[in-house]
């Protein structure tokens, strides 16, 4: 038997319809504030990716499904679709939009990580991003949308955590501070912290393998913001209380993308256990720039419908299907039987057209198996009367309904 690929995951049966319920409801929630949906390929010049989320983040150095083209072309599968949208935005001209411009999505992303509960190598996401404004206000809304959908889906158990990583001025500074508290502590950091400790010294403080112990003794970087990154903290910071939403500020949060500056954010869950991120965003001032646009800020969020999908099953979520109208029918009354059956779906019914015929006893049971709502018989003696005969499969009651009155018919019962 051929499986799926490890890491790669089938949606299907109560998790699909948790997934489309969820789509739908984040759909609505970025429509309701002005997003617009934007839909980018899922490849990508592996530079993009190189230069945007970074060199030395474990998506770049470890993750990234690249392959080279059969023209030679270096292309990757995204790990993320920020950088997209910001490729997008300089090779289109974005900014003779109306700025902040706000826009969402939605789609597949592949990362070479290690499979585990809430991690996939691929997994779905979901994001939005507005580009084109610092205002402190637009992460505070962004992060409210966050909040939002949490609160739309009637998510338990969810908190939001931030934290301020500063610009390049003052976090370059920090970093300085940083490495000069953790130089008595090299020896004792782990492999991959030792690495970082060169490359990227901030990963160190979201690192899981270092003690809290370390951690809570090291320098805080919103005590080394410059004057400018420390308003626009506290600025964000007093809109998210104009917002009511309650967060908490969490100076370990760095996030594992280069590409951030300023605010950084997570909205977790206590349902996901290790893995906890429903989503993760920030800042993004210098992106565009770096990309090779004008300069342009933007401010977003990525979202994983894995994980989404895993906490409405841990908090038994369900949706139901639409109530489904079986149609029986005999070999002469089949055209009827088209005709009724396209008729009921044109009313938004979802309809199953039994596809065996033979007695109307077999039928019926084929339409209990299916657990349909109503059966529709179109027998030899009602298409003589213009009329159907439905049967209620949860009342057992019948009723003889002319054509004309079909509508009628299952109006009321919606209704009802
Ligand atoms: P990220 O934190 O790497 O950020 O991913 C965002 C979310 O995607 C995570 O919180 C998680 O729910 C989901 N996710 C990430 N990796 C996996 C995985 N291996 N398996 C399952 N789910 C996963 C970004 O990607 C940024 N582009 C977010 C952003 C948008 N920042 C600004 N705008």
């Amino acid at each position: 038997m051929v499986t799926s690929v490890k890491g790669f995951k089938d949606f299907y049966g109560k998790e699909v319809r948790l997934f489309k319920s969820a789509r739908k409801a984040l759909e609505e929630v970025a429509e309701s504030f002005a997003y617009e949906e934007i839909l980018t390929p899922i490849v990508e010049y592996s530079e993009l990716f190189e230069r945007s989320v970074g060199q030395d983040t474990d998506i770049v150095e470890k993750e990234m499904y690249t392959f080279i083209d059969k023209s030679g072309r270096n292309i990757t599968l995204r790990p993320e679709i920020t950088a997209s949208i910001a490729r997008s935005y300089i090779e289109h001209h974005f900014e003779t939009n109306p700025l902040p411009l706000k826009l969402y999505y939605l789609g597949p992303c592949f990362r070479y990580e290690r499979p585990q509960k809430g991690r996939f190598r691929g997994f779905y996401q979901f994001g939005i991003e507005a580009i084109g404004d610092d205002s402190p206000l637009l992460d505070a809304e962004v992060i409210y949308i966050g909040y939002t959908i949490a609160q739309r889906l009637k998510l338990k158990n969810i908190s939001v955590k931030i934290n301020s990583i500063g610009c390049r001025k003052c976090r370059a500074n920090y970093k300085e501070k940083l490495k000069e508290a953790l130089k008595p502590h090299y020896d004792e950091l782990c492999e991959d912290c030792k690495r970082r400790y060169y490359t990227n010294p901030l990963r160190i403080l979201d690192c899981k393998k270092e003690s809290a112990q370390l951690k809570n003794n090291l320098p805080k970087i919103i005590d080394y913001l410059c004057d400018d990154c420390k308003n626009h903290f506290e600025s964000v910071l007093s809109y998210l209380d104009k917002f009511n939403i309650p967060f908490e500020i969490d100076n370990t949060l760095v996030r594992g993308l280069d590409y951030y500056t300023r605010t950084v954010f997570e909205v977790v869950s206590g349902d996901l256990g290790s893995q906890n991120a429903l989503l993760g965003g920030g800042r993004y001032d210098y992106l565009i720039e770096e990309l090779g646009g004008r300069p342009t800020p933007g401010v977003g969020f990525a979202l994983g419908m894995e994980r989404l999908v895993e906490i409405m099953k841990s908090q038994n979520f369900t949706v139901g299907l639409k109530d489904l109208v079986y149609i029986a029918h005999r070999p002469n009354t089949f055209e009827k039987a088209i005709m009724v059956a396209d008729i009921l779906r044109s009313y938004g019914l979802m309809v199953f057209l039994d596809i065996k015929n033979g007695s109307f006893k077999n039928q019926i049971e084929r339409s209990v198996k299916r657990n349909a709502k109503y059966t529709v018989f179109i027998g030899e003696e009602e298409l003589k009367n213009g009329s159907v005969m439905i049967k209620n499969m949860i009342t057992k009651q019948q009723l003889e309904v002319k054509f004309n009155n079909l509508k009628d018919f299952f109006k009321e019962r919606e209704n009802a």
